[in-house]
């Protein structure tokens, strides 16, 4: 039997290679949301490190859903071709195409973190951000326009369209962004949601946006495909989304035909005390995958082959993503497949010769 981490893993009618997955990352290297090389040689390179699946960075649906002026975007037909030729490229060398669609609220507008990832006022080439409630991210932040219903209908939209897009990119995985403190997750955290209407107050109100806009992307997203939510299973804040409220949100997920719980945490509040450690997210996707029955996705520091594939032989998780590693090592798979003695067969035949 080979090891769990190198069984292949079927989502409806896509298969990938192995458990390993290129968890989202910014390069924070676009113009006008647009691919370019350094986006084509990066994820290139981690295909032919041997990775299952790569979800593409976060992807904008719409100009001030970008989390800088330098992310990616699916807002507009000209943003599709140059995605189509990295999606090509991975294809080519067996990995699975996915992307993250997302709109980061009140948490747009920020510069690229080697610049200190500050906000960047519509004066400096910014622009001016929206959120369920006129609360500001942090104290020297912009204050959100809280959105009207026509601004979450053009959302909602925006989403739809960018996954068509996505769709005629070649991207066989979408995952819609609903961690790490924008806009869906500021829906769903009651530190972040403040409205006085049905999409405020009660969990229920709290994720009836988000899962309008799940579901709106599901409908155009072909039932072959896998639909993946990443999520901030607990704000680490004392009164905030948490996961009990979690576990209630993943199971609607599953009603409208999510395919995979991605189980992040944390990024909506300043005031979070995240307990971070070796696979600290780990029983959050434990935790949902038992009490929902949903397949689910282990992130944050994993970063050792056995560590990875304990976590799937114990049931955990069924998918791991790995973040920085894959950063300073995109060759990743290769050095686990050796670690863990088996015959992937990922080793590209122009490499044989630099065999581990
Ligand atoms: C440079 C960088 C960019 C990131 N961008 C995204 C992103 O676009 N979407 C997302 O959901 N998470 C993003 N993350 C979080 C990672 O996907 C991952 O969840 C996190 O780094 C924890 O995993 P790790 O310990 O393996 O790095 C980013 C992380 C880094 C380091």
């Amino acid at each position: 039997m080979t090891a769990p981490l190198f069984a292949p893993l079927k989502l409806r009618e896509v298969t990938l290679r192995n458990r390993i997955a290129m968890s989202p990352m910014c390069q924070y290297s676009a113009v006008d949301g647009i691919a370019n090389e350094w986006h084509l040689v990066h994820y290139a390179t981690r295909a032919v490190g041997g990775v299952g699946l790569i979800i593409v960075e976060a992807t904008a649906v719409e100009p001030r859903g970008r989390i800088s002026p330098f992310c990616l975007g699916l807002w507009d037909d000209g943003q599709v071709e140059p995605l189509a030729r990295i999606v090509r490229l991975m294809e080519a060398h067996g990995a699975v195409p996915g992307i993250q669609l997302a709109h980061a609220g009140r948490k747009a507008s920020t510069s690229q973190p080697w610049q200190g990832g500050g906000p960047v006022p519509p004066s400096q080439g910014g622009w001016s951000v929206i959120g369920p409630s006129a609360i500001p991210f942090r104290p020297d932040g912009p204050v959100p326009e809280a959105m009207s219903h026509e601004q979450m209908d053009e959302v909602i939209a925006a989403f739809r369209q960018a996954a068509k897009r996505a769709l005629a990119a070649g991207f066989r995985v979408a995952e819609v962004h609903a961690a790490h403190g924008y806009l869906l997750h500021e829906f769903l955290s009651p530190l972040s949601n403040q409205r006085q209407d049905e999409y405020g107050g009660s969990l229920e109100n709290r994720m009836r946006f988000p899962l309008e806009i799940v579901r709106a992307v599901r409908e155009v997203w072909p039932d072959k495909y896998p639909l993946f939510v990443r999520i901030s299973a607990t704000d680490w804040v004392p009164g905030g989304w948490d996961l009990e409220q979690s576990v209630a949100f993943a199971a609607e997920l599953k009603n409208v035909g999510v395919d995979l719980i991605d189980c992040s945490s944390g990024g909506l509040s300043l005031e979070q005390l995240v307990q971070a450690g070796p696979g600290y997210q780990v029983p959050f996707a434990e935790r949902i995958r038992r009490d929902v029955g949903i397949v689910t996705g282990a992130v944050g520091l994993i970063t050792e082959p056995e560590q990875a594939n304990n976590i799937l032989a114990a049931g955990q998780a069924d998918l791991i993503l790995l973040g920085r590693v894959l950063l300073r090592e995109p060759y990743w798979p290769l050095r686990a497949a050796a670690a863990l003695g088996v015959q992937a067969g990922l080793w590209p035949p122009q490499y044989l010769r630099g065999r581990l």
